[in-house]
Order: C-alpha cells, then sequence, then structure tokens
C-alpha cells in the first residue's frame, strides 16, 4: 500500500503536464488541433493509470541529480506513447477490449478509426516533445532520448512484440520465445524508462547500461504480474477484462508453467534488480520499491 501512495503523488505533476500537451492550443508549425481528435486523446491518457513508467523516469533521473522538469517532460513523452500502445492493444482487430482503466476503450467511448487515429497523434507527440526545446536538455541528449524512444517503440521493440504477441496465439512459442516477445512488447517500455533517467542526467555509459538492464528485469516482472493477475485477479479490481489470455489462448510464461512457478521467478527477478542497483545505495530506495510493487501488485 506504502508504495501505491508515492507513485499517486508522483503522479500528480505529471497529469497536469500531460493535460497542458494535449489542451487545444496549437504550436508553431501546427494549423488546427480537431476537438473530437482531442478528445479522444485525452480520453486514452487522462483516464487514471498508475503512472508507473513516468514513475520510474523521473526516480531514475533522480539518481544522476538530473533538473525535475525536464525529466517530467520526458516521463510524459514516454506515457503518450505508453497510452497509444493500450489504445491500439484494445481495438477490436487486436485484444477487442471494452474496459480500461475502469472506462469504456477508446474506440468504444468514439470510434474504431478515431481510436487508430488519437493513437498516431499520441505516437507522434511523444517525439514533438523529447525534441522540443521546452525540455530543456542540452541537443545531443534530446537526440539521445529520441533515438532510444523509437527504438524501444518501434519494430524491434514494443509494436514488434505486439506483432510476435498475436502470432504465437497460434506459433506456440517456447519459454526462450515467449521472454522474448514479453520484452519487447512490455519490456521494451519500462527498459526505456529506467535508461532514460540516465541519458537525462548525463551519466556515464556504465550507468546508462546498468539502468537499462534493472528496467529489462522489472519489465519482465510486470508482464509475468500481468498474466497472473489476468488469471488471478476480477475486472473490478484491474479496470479491465480478465481471463481473457487463457481464452484467446495467449502464448504466457503462466499458461506454459503454471502460477506457482511464475510467483517464483517473480522473486528473482526482484532481487536481480535489487542487486543491479547496489551501487546507488540510499538514493535508490524508491526504485527498490518500485521492483517489489511490480511483481507484488494486485492492480
Ligand atoms: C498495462 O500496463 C499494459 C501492459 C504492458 C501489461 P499498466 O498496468 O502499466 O497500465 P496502466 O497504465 O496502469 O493503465
Ligand atoms: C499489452 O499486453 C502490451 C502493450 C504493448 C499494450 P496486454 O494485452 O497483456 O495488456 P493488457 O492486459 O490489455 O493491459
Ligand atoms: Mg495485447
Ligand atoms: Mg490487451
Ligand atoms: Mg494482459
Amino acid at each position: 500500500m506504502g508504495f501505491e501512495i508515492v507513485l499517486s503523488a508522483r503522479a500528480a505533476p505529471l497529469e497536469a503536464m500531460l493535460r497542458q500537451l494535449l489542451d487545444a492550443r496549437t504550436l508553431s508549425g501546427e494549423i488546427a488541433r480537431p476537438e473530437r481528435l482531442m478528445a479522444a486523446m485525452r480520453h486514452g491518457v487522462l483516464n487514471g493509470g498508475k503512472r508507473l513508467r513516468p514513475f520510474l523516469v523521473m526516480e531514475s533521473a533522480a539518481l544522476f541529480s538530473a533538473d525535475g522538469e525536464a525529466a517530467l517532460r520526458v516521463a510524459a513523452a514516454l506515457e503518450c506513447v505508453h497510452c497509444y500502445s493500450l489504445i491500439h492493444d484494445d481495438l477490436p482487430a487486436m485484444d477487442d477490449d471494452d474496459l480500461r482503466r475502469g472506462q469504456p476503450t477508446v474506440h468504444k467511448a468514439f470510434d474504431d478509426a478515431t481510436a487508430i487515429l488519437a493513437g498516431d497523434a499520441l505516437l507522434t507527440l511523444a517525439f514533438d516533445i523529447l525534441a522540443d526545446e521546452a525540455t530543456m536538455l542540452p541537443a545531443e541528449r534530446r537526440a539521445a532520448l529520441v533515438l532510444a524512444l523509437a527504438r524501444a517503440a518501434g519494430a524491434g521493440g514494443m509494436v514488434g512484440g505486439q506483432t510476435l504477441d498475436l502470432e504465437a496465439e497460434r506459433s506456440r512459442p517456447d519459454e526462450a520465445g515467449i521472454i522474448r516477445l514479453q520484452a519487447m512488447k512490455t519490456g521494451a517500455l519500462i527498459r526505456f524508462a529506467c535508461e532514460a533517467g540516465a541519458i537525462i542526467g548525463g551519466a556515464a555509459q556504465e550507468d546508462r547500461e546498468r539502468l537499462a538492464e534493472f528496467g529489462s528485469a522489472i519489465g519482465l516482472a510486470f508482464q509475468l504480474a500481468d498474466d497472473l493477475l489476468d488469471l488471478t485477479a476480477d475486472a473490478h479490481q484491474m479496470g479491465k477484462a480478465t481471463g481473457k489470455d487463457a481464452a484467446a489462448g495467449k502464448a504466457t510464461l503462466v499458461a506454459l508453467h503454471g502460477a506457482g512457478w511464475a510467483r517464483s521467478q517473480l522473486n528473482g527477478l526482484v532481487g536481480q534488480a535489487h542487486a543491479l542497483l547496489e551501487p546507488y545505495g540510499e538514493q535508490a530506495v524508491l526504485l527498490k520499491e518500485a521492483a517489489k510493487f511490480v511483481a507484488n501488485r494486485n492492480s
């Protein structure tokens, strides 16, 4: 419970930033922001997510004494990509879900075409935010963030992982195959969240790699917990439909090895994640809590 309070406290400035980034005002170079599109984008973003990825960006950045305002904008950019991925993941052509974060999915509240376009615009907005001089970082750090997020989100990252996830309903991958697809569909954005903190703070390459590795460990734990919760939790608790993975024949480690195995794996991953943070001592205490939360969460 304790960590959930920390998460929601950290989410407050992020909500304000997201609200500002999704308002009707046009930016230089834009022509007009259609109200229905903006409303759909707001529906898909300002709807009470846990904001875990933004927390990881901000807390990783704090390890390297990075500028808090810049970290907040990078966190908002990543949340835009995450929310776009959820909007598209819920579409009838993908997981076909009606409920997200306790509310109707974007395609239910609007329509399929608007949901596709809202996702497209959120993805684009993320790179706008990173490149914008208002993200007050040296140009080479902004470029490094753009590159790292593009690699994490694209064909070799999240989108590639979503592709493998859909194929896996038929191709029945083995354990290594499932771990790889999950490292892509879920792990890549969480890994970016942690690595981004090091980039924002101008940390040494060694720290950047260590944070990325920490992100990979908790990213795998995150999807493992999601798959366990799909089996054990109810829709009210999760704010989204559950029991769907087994029904769809989704390839998950829980389906392959069972819930008991998954729980012991989670413990191992938390241990691995904690070990990676040892060099940062007391400063990393909240990131360590985040790792535990990811594995033991119940929503
Ligand atoms: C859900 O992510 C999608 C997965 C990668 C499993 P979250 O559980 O972080 O969703 P929100 O942002 O809190 O709604
Ligand atoms: C989705 O995984 C990961 C994304 C890239 C959005 P899931 O399909 O398991 O996520 P939920 O359970 O719908 O949130
Ligand atoms: Mg899915
Ligand atoms: Mg889904
Ligand atoms: Mg799921």
